[in-house]
């Protein structure tokens, strides 16, 4: 089965990536598995180049202190492979304006900015670029990526039909459990990069005691009930989603278990703990060789030159080019 998946180096990863994508990531990772530090989406943000770089190598390190190991499947840097923006251009030509102005994030995150630049309109063909090169079957990604792969669906489609069969219908697959990871302050958003909110935020290389006082500041509800109801009781059942799904359980079944919002705080923090803490040891060892990460990308980019470039031809021969 092929398996193409992203992430944004816009900033240290966070708990939503890491439960809602990375993680099913490790777990699907064979020699059909690529895993893509998307740099070219986060030029979309205000982000000073040196930050970006050093970022992009952070992301890198994460993603193999997770446990993506670049011996067993394709571990890459998007702009390193030079077909992904040059079929941006073909897919842009296939897209229309009218549906990429429809995409929620586009219309949230255009609405926070000023004189937004082009590329957070577009994004989103960019996307469908890097899922449509590698003809992925199969897409882990988190609960806010679903429109973005059913506008990848819809540009497969229309280009098959227009030019001839050439790429594969991806489809989306998200984990049953915490594919939408909710702001600890304010669980009626999603964590996110994006987003300033320090004590909302838990990220991957948080150190143990920030954790626990994250988890135990979150905000919850007042009537004492431990109940899994994403509607009425949404700070209670993120917590209790996160912890379903570090321990593989369905999270009615965890919240079976608590009488009291502090025993299932304690119990969440030390789960978060248990699951973070050694990627983060992990990390300090890995970010400090920075000749084998870049050895990994290398080769993770002479593996996605050797998949992408047939896919790009085969493109833009059946476009006329
Ligand atoms: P990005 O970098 O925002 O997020 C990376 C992955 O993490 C998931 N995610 C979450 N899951 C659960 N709860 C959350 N709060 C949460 N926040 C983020 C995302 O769904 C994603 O799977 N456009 C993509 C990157 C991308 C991509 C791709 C993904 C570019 N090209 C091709 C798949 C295939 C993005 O910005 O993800």
């Amino acid at each position: 089965m092929r398996i193409l998946s992203g992430i944004q180096p816009s900033g240290v990863g966070h708990l939503g990536n890491y439960l809602g994508a990375i993680r099913q990531w490790v777990s699907a990772q064979d020699a059909d598995a690529y895993y893509a530090v998307v740099d070219l989406h986060s030029l979309t943000l205000d982000i000073p180049p040196d930050r970006l770089r050093v970022q992009t190598l952070d992301t890198l390190a994460i993603l193999v202190a997770a446990g993506l190991d670049p011996e067993q499947c394709t571990l890459f840097i998007q702009s390193h492979v030079p077909y992904h923006a040059q079929l941006n251009w073909l897919l842009e030509c296939v897209a229309s304006y009218g549906e990429l102005t429809r995409m929620t994030q586009f219309k949230e995150k255009s609405g926070r900015q000023e004189g937004y630049r082009v590329g957070l309109l577009t994004y989103p063909v960019l996307m469908a670029a890097d899922i449509l090169l590698y003809r992925a079957e199969q897409v882990p990604v988190g609960d806010d990526q679903r429109q973005h792969l059913e506008l990848a669906r819809n540009i497969a489609e229309r280009f098959n039909n227009r030019y001839g069969e050439v790429f594969t219908v991806p489809e989306a697959v998200a984990p049953p459990f915490a594919a939408r990871v909710m702001d600890l302050q304010d669980p009626s958003r999603k964590m996110s990069k994006s987003l300033n909110s320090p004590l909302g935020t838990i990220y991957v290389l948080d150190e143990p005691d920030e954790i626990v006082r994250k988890v135990k500041k979150a905000v919850t509800d007042t009537d004492g009930e431990v109940r899994y109801d994403r509607d009425d009781k949404p700070g209670l059942s993120n917590l209790l989603e996160i912890l379903a799904s570090l321990s593989d359980e369905a999270p009615e079944s965890v919240a079976a278990r608590y009488q009291r919002y502090g025993d299932l705080k304690s119990d969440v923090a030390e789960a978060v703990v248990g699951a973070l803490e050694p990627l983060r040891l992990r990390f300090l060892d890995i970010r400090e060789d920075e000749t084998l990460l870049r050895q990994v990308a290398t080769r993770g980019a002479d593996k996605a030159v050797a998949t992408a470039e047939p896919l790009y031809r085969a493109a833009a021969e059946a476009m006329g080019l």
